[in-house]
């Protein structure tokens, strides 16, 4: 059923391409759409318009899918992303991943807003995703496996390519953006953590928190494609600093990020 969902979706969209092939995937959370806007040559299919696909509902998110010229890569970015909290099941929200592998990406840079559980972190910091950890009670391979997508206990212990790491933080370096680097959290939401929660994840090795990336860099690693991920710290999470949350701030913080959230991802796409 998911195998015949991507089949379709790829089909589709290959028909659109005329033979362009993508080969890096981007991923652009919220308030991080723009970097979609400095894509050349681009073909823009609307989610809703893709077989099986639904149209994103939040605030922030476009929802199309932008394939064309990035830094002399050709590349398929996704405005806006499909989250569990919004009630799609685990194989909806991965399936952007599968039908990006299906038409021959191998490389996916997912980004995210998050917020800030490490005390030395700043809202604006942009993180580099060391490691995960999964907190939405559920993983997006349970079922029945299907060994064309890849194997029924795939290895985690690399789900953030070393590599791609090294390229980023060096590309960090030469272009003098500032970047920290951690764990991601993954929550369900849609409400955002107590403060108790905040302090029991920090305990649990988490750097910074948010609601999504999980499920679709197990459903990456699943088909052995590489990943970096890069969190922008758009808030401290609850009880870090004395001052309600709001989703207003994730916008603004990321709206103020933008330039070197553009510049690092550009130059890393080159370097690739
Ligand atoms: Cl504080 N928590 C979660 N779960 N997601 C977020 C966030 C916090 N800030 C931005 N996204």
């Amino acid at each position: 059923m998911v195998m015949q969902a991507v089949k379709d979706a790829q089909t589709f969209i290959e028909k659109k391409l005329k033979g362009k092939k993508p080969e890096i995937g981007l991923i652009l959370g919220s308030g991080l759409g723009v970097l979609g806007d400095e894509i050349t040559s681009p073909e823009v299919i609307k989610y809703e318009d893709i077989p099986g696909f639904p149209s994103s509902t939040v605030a922030g998110h476009k929802g199309q899918l932008v394939i064309g010229e990035l830094e002399g890569k050709t590349v398929a970015a996704m405005q806006g992303r499909f989250h569990y909290y919004e009630g799609y099941d685990m194989d909806l929200v991965t399936l952007p991943i599968r039908v990006m592998k299906a038409v021959g990406i191998d490389t996916l840079i997912v980004t995210n807003a998050a917020g800030g559980i490490n005390e030395e972190f700043s809202p604006g910091n942009l993180m580099l995703i060391e490691d995960h950890i999964n907190q939405f009670g559920t993983n997006p391979l349970i079922g029945p496996n299907d060994e064309e997508l890849g194997v029924r206990f795939p290895d985690m212990s690399q789900a953030y390519s070393k590599e791609l790491l090294k390229i980023a933080s060096e590309t960090a370096k030469e272009r003098d953006i500032s970047v920290q680097r951690g764990v991601y959290v993954g929550t369900t939401g849609p409400s955002y953590e107590t403060p108790a929660e905040v302090r029991m994840l920090r305990i649990l090795g988490g750097d910074a928190v948010g609601m999504s990336t999980v499920p679709e860099v197990i459903a990456a690693r699943h088909s052995e494609m590489n990943v970096l991920g890069i969190s922008c710290i758009s808030n401290m999470a609850a009880g870090i600093l004395d001052q309600p949350l709001a989703h207003s701030e994730v916008i603004e913080t990321t709206e103020r990020v933008k330039i070197d959230f553009l510049a690092l991802v550009k130059s890393i796409v080159a370097k690739m």
